[in-house]
């Protein structure tokens, strides 16, 4: 009575496409957080068929998850504790996104590093100060840089830029040391659909890979992308009210008149935000508002005088171009964005995947 449908064609083509826009420069798609909710394996599998460049993922845990199910391309991670046994990239080829002395310490020669630079992001990474320090280290211990890189905080053109100045500066102290690096890559998706001049050797292309869009305030342009995922879930109760009826806890909603209300088995277990009153949910061709708290397991859907009929299918969110309601819209309602409603759907939702 819940489903996830995750289209792997869907982001095949995206990928397909991204690699088209971008093109000589490379893409590494990124499967971290179960493939921001789409599953990890399957999608890396997927890209793995498109000779996929590099795939990125935050922890090593998933990185190694990756290997032992047979993943063999190119694969990077950046999101490193004091704790983890670095050992572990030399035995299962995964490069390693360094940020700390403690990491560049620690890591075995064979392994390939990224160097990760805090251009401005204020989180992980070197401070461009660290630099040289960082340059000697690698020199002494002849370890194998493929990568310098960081991150955009996408906060304006204006602070991107400066960003993209600070990175440049860090490239140029790898060149003046004569450390060649394959993979200079700064761009994200936002990055990479809004600055040709930031797609360096390599942009980390994550929701656009999934056909979402990476802006909040404008839509994509330049390149067709297709969301991979679509929810479902059925009526499972549908009464008529009088005006006056209150809905789920709190009765945030009463109905204004004479109604009817369906009953739909998908809540915050599922990753349904509780404070979504207003969302749109699609039952046959129609759009109706999901009123009242979304509950633990279910929510309620004010279909008015609509033939609705029990077992009737309901589209949470799906795309656009179907006239179904958005994973974006949903993220407005509940202040919330697209990224963070796909990574968060599941529960006892069944995920079924599709492959044209
Ligand atoms: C370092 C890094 N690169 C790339 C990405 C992919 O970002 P996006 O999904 O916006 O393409 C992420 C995700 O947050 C990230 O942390």
């Amino acid at each position: 009575m819940r489903e996830i449908q995750v289209n792997l064609s869907a982001i095949k083509q995206n990928y397909r496409e991204l690699k088209k826009l971008v093109a000589p420069v490379s893409v590494m798609a990124v499967v971290k957080a179960n493939a921001y909710g789409h599953g990890m394996l399957e999608v890396a599998k997927a890209l793995e068929q498109e000779s996929v460049d590099m795939i990125g993922v935050a922890d090593l845990t998933e990185a190694i998850s990756l290997r032992q199910a047979g993943i063999g391309v190119e694969l990077m991670c950046w999101l490193l504790e004091a704790d983890d046994n670095l050992e572990l990239a030399a035995v299962h080829n995964v490069a390693l996104g360094i940020s700390t002395m403690q990491q560049l310490q620690s890591v075995p020669n064979s392994v390939s590093i990224h160097i990760k630079v805090d251009t401005g992001l204020g989180r992980n990474g070197f401070m461009p100060g660290d630099l040289d320090q960082v340059i000697e280290h690698i020199q002494t211990n002849s370890l194998d840089v493929r990568g310098v890189f960081s991150h955009l905080a996408n906060t304006s053109e204006a602070e991107d830029k400066k960003q993209a100045e600070v990175f440049d500066q860090a490239l140029a102290k790898f060149e003046a040391a004569d450390i060649s690096v394959e993979f200079r890559h700064l761009a994200a998706s936002a990055g990479a659909l809004d600055y040709p001049s930031m797609r360096y050797d390599m942009v980390r292309c994550g929701i656009a890979i999934y056909g979402l869009n990476p802006f909040e305030d404008k839509p994509v342009e330049g390149v067709v992308l297709s969301p991979a995922m679509r929810v479902t879930s059925k009526v499972i109760n549908l009464k008529s009210v009088l005006a006056g009826q209150g809905v789920s806890y709190g009765y945030r909603y009463r109905a204004s008149k004479p109604t009817q209300l369906a009953l739909v088995p998908f809540g915050y277990a599922e990753g349904m935000p509780r404070v979504s009153e207003g969302a749109m949910v699609k039952i046959g061709s129609e759009l109706f508002p999901v009123v009242g708290r979304v509950a633990m397991d279910q929510c309620v859907v004010d279909v008015g005088e609509a033939s609705i009929q029990l077992g009737d299918e309901v589209v949470i969110f799906g795309d656009a171009l179907n006239g179904e309601p958005t994973a974006e819209a949903l993220g407005l309602s509940s202040g919330s964005i697209n990224y963070e409603i796909v990574t968060r759907i599941g529960g006892r939702a069944r995920r079924v995947y599709l492959e044209a």
